[in-house]
């Protein structure tokens, strides 16, 4: 079988992992080719991909971002684009494709699926772990390490000048960095975009901790959080080139309210793109091992049109179909019952 893989969207830990894993197990166990497109679907657009072998792959695993590069944008942003998409798989000979995205790059894969009938296997990546059908995504467990190593270090230093520090993390519309980054880190609220916050809640949250003499709290917002419907300002977001919302900017009008209404010194630290780079922990790079040997069963299988996900730590597949289009949100049941609990 000759396999065609790209990575897609943003980048994350546990990407490399993957790739790497599915060569191996193309190419030892299957005497498969594996050839890699660069820049995700620009690779396949301009005829621009390598060779993964083993020697291409090895001493990946533990390296963040992609060795494949990634930009977001895709096939049906272009006229004729999906028709190129066929043409550049029977020019190269390739019997399928495996897609490793989140979820833009997912419900691309089952467009293409659908309107050309392309033979793809999907791979769940984002740290955002929003993509349904799976119960996490590779990628996430690292930017929760990584978000709750940010929130150690920033609690050394609110607690030396009694300060409240407003931590905002990446996430999209989903909550899931801040929720178990909030709970790691003992966070003394958690704000995510599942449900619009009180601020006065928020205050008096903090206000409860200071006056048990405790000289920190920690704030942790999601990017996508909001405030209770006209109860404070909230910043004015942009799109970016391909028409989704731009977040970031929440932490900055919620530690502004904070510090105005009770004159606590509020600071804010935004974690941004460092949740996103660097070495993946053990779990993405195991995910992405599982998942990378997952799709190249898959093809084999004839299985195509099929997303590789895990449900309950085993491997499942999902329809590309049930996938595309949706974001997997929170259960507020590890809010309410757990998180919650630790407030104030
Ligand atoms: O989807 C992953 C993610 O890191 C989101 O959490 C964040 O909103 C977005 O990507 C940022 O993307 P960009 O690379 O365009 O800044």
């Amino acid at each position: 079988m000759r396999i065609g893989v790209l990575t897609g969207g943003g980048d994350c830990p546990g990407l490399n992992a993957a790739i790497r894993s599915l060569v191996r197990k193309a190419t030892v166990v299957h005497s498969d080719t594996v050839i890699g497109f660069l820049d995700a679907w620009d690779g396949v657009l301009e005829g621009n991909w390598m060779d993964l072998t083993v020697e291409a792959t090895r001493g990946t695993i533990g390296v963040g971002g992609t060795i494949l590069g990634t930009r977001r944008g895709s096939p049906l942003d272009h006229e004729g684009g999906p028709e190129a998409v066929t043409a550049r798989m029977a020019e190269l000979d390739l019997d399928a494709m495996v897609v490793i995205g989140g979820n833009g790059s997912l419900t691309v894969a089952s467009i293409l699926h659908e309107r050309i009938g392309l033979p793809v296997v999907g791979l769940p990546k984002t740290i955002d772990n929003d993509v349904v059908g799976t119960d996490v995504t590779f990628g996430f467990a690292t930017a929760v390490q990584t978000a709750t190593d940010a929130i150690d270090r920033l609690r050394t230093t609110a607690e030396s000048h009694d300060r409240c520090i407003v931590v905002e993390v990446m996430g999209r519309e989903a909550g899931w960095i801040a929720l178990h980054a909030g709970i790691a880190g003992g966070a003394t609220a958690i704000l995510v975009p599942e449900r619009r916050f009180d601020i006065e809640e928020v205050i008096r949250l903090v206000g409860a901790r200071h006056s048990r003499h405790n000289h920190a709290s920690l704030v942790v917002v999601a990017e996508g959080a909001l405030p209770v419907e006209g109860s404070m300002p909230v910043p004015n977001y942009g799109v970016d080139e391909f028409g989704h919302v731009r977040l970031g900017g929440i932490a900055h009008a919620v530690a502004a309210e904070i510090e105005k209404r009770s004159g606590l010194e509020t600071r804010v630290t935004q974690l941004g793109l460092v949740q996103r780079g660097g070495s993946p922990v053990a779990a993405d790079r195991i995910l992405g091992t599982r998942l990378g040997s997952a799709a190249v069963d898959a093809l084999h299988d004839g299985d195509v049109g099929v997303m590789a996900g895990i449900c309950h730590n085993d491997i499942i597949r999902v329809p590309l179909a049930e996938v595309a289009g949706r974001t997997r949100l929170l259960d507020m049941s590890l809010y309410d019952e757990i998180a919650e609990v630790f407030f104030g």
